[in-house]
């Protein structure tokens, strides 16, 4: 039986781990092939949790290949337009075209407002802002090209609502829709979707580390996963803490689908109601 992606393209952004990588399989697992690109290495202003390693991107790779799918990984920063350019240029050569783009690569870190550097600032919104911009440029030609497409941003519940302890990334994440708003408008006449995701806490190393758990119990001398998952239960209507990766690729996989061809310009929580709270 054919997938849903069943011979499409997809360029995805972050895919060494965690949402990305599972993007990559979940997508691969529907009958697509993956063109991956991932930093694989430290950023800067980012100490919180250890960064994706190449590593990483090669075990993507390996698995997208265990399901008979073709997948070209690069390793490329989304702040270097150019890199981003050659790596998508270069899959679609190889690949034949391209239909799907998901801007999933990001960063986090938590800081009081009136902590944070101006370094980490900058370096947020280059990554988790213009990183996403770079990565809708480089992919429009393509698609507008092969004749339409689907592109699909991860923001965040933080795109939604304001998080204390996270300017820069709120900021950022709010400020994604407004590519997607704008894209989906300027490109709709060339078949072109575009939408959001809104992911609340997936359970990846990005917030499952000691000093994301000390800032959201700052009360507590002893800071504990298991504390953590208390009090991130009660944020949700839903009996859950944390949604996992797939959560988020099994939405990413039915905006991507033709089952969504008329859906564009939308913000979609998969947030366990956390937004409606
Ligand atoms: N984990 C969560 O709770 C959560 C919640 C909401 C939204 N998000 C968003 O989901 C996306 C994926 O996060 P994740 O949970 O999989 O975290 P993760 O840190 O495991 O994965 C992010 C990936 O992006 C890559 N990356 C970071 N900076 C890059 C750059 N400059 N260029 C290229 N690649 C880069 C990393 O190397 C990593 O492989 C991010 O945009 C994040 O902001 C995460």
């Amino acid at each position: 039986m054919a997938g849903r992606v069943q011979g499409k393209v997809a360029f995805i952004t972050g895919a060494a781990r965690s949402q990305g990588r599972s993007h990559a399989v979940r997508l691969a697992q529907e009958g697509a092939d993956i063109i991956a690109v991932d930093i694989a290495g430290p950023v800067e202003s980012i100490r919180m949790y250890p960064p994706a390693t190449e590593e990483d991107l090669a075990e993507t790779v390996r698995q997208v290949e265990a399901l008979d799918r073709r997948i070209i990984a690069t390793k490329a920063d989304v702040r270097d337009s150019g890199a981003l350019k050659a790596a998508v240029d270069e899959g679609v050569a190889q690949l034949g075209r391209l239909d799907i783009v998901l801007a999933n690569a990001g960063v986090f870190e938590l800081e009081p407002s009136l902590e944070l550097t101006d370094r980490a600032w900058q370096e947020m919104i280059d990554i988790n802002l213009t990183g996403v911009w770079n990565t809708c440029k480089v992919a429009l030609p393509h698609l507008i090209e092969g004749g339409g497409g689907s592109i699909v941003i991860t923001s965040s519940t933080a795109g939604l609502k304001g998080t204390p302890n996270t300017i820069h990334y709120t900021t950022a994440k709010h400020g994604v829709i407004g590519i997607m708003r704008t894209l989906a408008n300027e490109f709709g006449k060339q078949a072109i979707r575009v939408n959001t995701v809104h992911p609340t806490g997936v359970d990846t190393v990005m917030i499952q580390n000691p000093k994301t758990w000390g800032l959201f119990t700052p009360d507590d001398p002893e800071p504990t996963k298991e504390k953590f998952t208390e009090l991130f239960e009660t944020l949700h209507p839903l009996p859950v803490a944390y949604v996992d990766p797939v959560d988020i690729s099994n939405a990413v996989l039915f905006l991507v689908s033709d089952e969504a061809r008329y859906i564009t310009g939308v913000t979609l929580p998969v947030d366990a109601g956390y937004t409606i709270r």
